[in-house]
């Protein structure tokens, strides 16, 4: 690692996040440059809810945030967002959900079903105001990408045809008003012409859509799609083609886009957050068994990568950024106690020795967040946000270690809760 990791890891430990803000700035101004300037950018904290990251894109880019649940509602508030700058995504939002977000102020809402838009339509009738809506739609079929999630049979949206058929049933629903569409098929595209391609498309289904429906598209959200290396080394793509292929195909289908109608807007996580977050890690033991080296670090899918497990997000391993990486073979595990918990195995490294620093660059989104946090409750990561070479803030996610144990009352008497 470098003496600067070092550094941080002497001052607070590992296993360490550590989010440099400069980086997060870059990646926003990359952004924002390769998409047209009238458009709006939504930071989806699914990425990474820490709140300062999501406060920098806000303060520093004008970013809203994209939203799923309560706890990013939260985040979201304590980096600095209202209510009102927030879009509330997601399948199968329950009651309770959609009630907090309303409470909150929230009044975007990009549904998924029928069901969904009249679940958001009850909620705001009880609170006697309306929500504005977007149906997520699912168009037709479209490019590679690591991560599909619609142009296919799926859960998520809408199905375009379906959308078009039963668009009256949508248009009735009280206490809401559609305000448009939201497209999210993919992320992590593996091409730049994938990304514009997809958005065409997107673009054209809108288009048709509106045209079919009679639906006004006051609000085109196109979704997103940026990809970033995850957990390997490797540079955030440039995008130098996007805008000019985008807005061809903004020209091409929603000729009043320049005008504002529809009002644009695209998601971003992993993009924005991915190349600003690396985790640096301890070797506690290298061991060997039977011709093969082990080396256990104190950081493992608790901490990184739990999600590969589900077969999400790793199509490879884990790979730290290690400069001078032939002198030995080993697999990298972390220190739970199941074999799942491998990053890596017959890897490259340098000669590797107890209580030496390893850090893995490129995982400041799908990080911390997306691991098995609870599983063997061991300690949570430290997170460290710099800006440069200066710490400025310090956290720790907190989770329970205790279990709430909740008496059953007899019948006529009040619950008791007992730690
Ligand atoms: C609706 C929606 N928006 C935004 C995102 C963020 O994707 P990414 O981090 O790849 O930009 C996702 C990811 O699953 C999503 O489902």
């Amino acid at each position: 690692v470098t003496d600067r990791y070092r550094a941080l890891a002497d001052e607070f430990g590992t296993p360490l996040y550590v989010y440099d803000l400069d980086r997060l700035t870059q990646a926003a101004h990359d952004l924002r440059a390769a998409l047209p300037p009238e458009a709006a950018l939504y930071y989806s904290l699914k990425a990474n809810p820490h709140p300062l990251l999501a406060s920098e894109l806000r303060v520093a880019f004008g970013a809203c945030a994209e939203i799923s649940s309560s706890g990013e509602l939260a985040a979201a508030e304590t980096g600095g967002f209202t209510g009102a700058e927030c879009l509330y995504t997601g399948p199968a939002k329950t009651r309770e959900e959609i009630e907090v977000a309303i409470t909150h102020g929230v009044r975007l809402f990009s549904v998924e079903s029928l069901a969904d838009l009249r679940r958001v339509g009850r909620v705001a009738a009880a609170h006697g105001v309306v929500a504005d809506c977007l149906v997520r739609a699912n168009g037709t079929t479209g490019s590679a990408a690591s991560i599909r999630m619609s142009g296919t049979a799926s859960r998520f949206g809408v199905d375009a045809d379906v959308l078009e058929a039963e668009y009256e049933r949508f248009a009735e629903v009280p206490n809401t008003r559609l305000r448009g569409l939201h497209f999210f098929p993919l992320s992590n595209a593996r091409h730049e012409q994938d990304l514009v391609d997809e958005f065409a498309r997107s673009a054209a289904t809108a288009a048709s859509l509106s045209v079919h429906t009679g639906l006004a598209l006051g609000i085109l959200d196109l979704g997103g799609g940026f990809a970033t290396p995850y957990a390997e080394p490797g540079d955030r793509p440039r995008y130098r083609t996007l805008r000019a292929g985008l807005t061809a195909a903004l020209d091409e289908h929603l000729p009043q886009w320049r005008n504002g109608t529809p009002q644009l807007a695209f998601e971003s996580g992993r993009y924005l957050t991915g190349d600003c977050g690396t985790l640096v890690c301890r070797v506690t033991e290298v061991k060997r068994s039977r011709g093969k080296e082990f080396t256990l670090l104190d950081a493992g899918i608790n901490v990184l990568g739990g999600m590969s497990g589900l077969g999400r997000l790793l199509a490879g391993q884990i790979r730290p950024d290690f400069t001078d990486a032939d002198a030995a073979t080993t697999t990298l595990t972390g220190p739970l106690c199941t074999p799942a918990d491998t990053w890596a195995s017959k890897l490259s490294v340098p000669a590797l020795h107890d209580g030496d620093l390893i850090s893995i660059p490129n995982v400041g989104a799908y990080g911390l967040t997306a691991s098995l946090l609870a599983f063997l409750s061991r300690p949570i990561a430290t997170e460290v946000v710099v800006r440069g070479e200066v710490p400025i803030a310090v956290t720790r996610h907190e989770l329970r270690s205790s279990t709430r144990i909740f008496d059953v009352p007899p019948a006529g008497q009040e619950s008791t809760v007992s730690v």
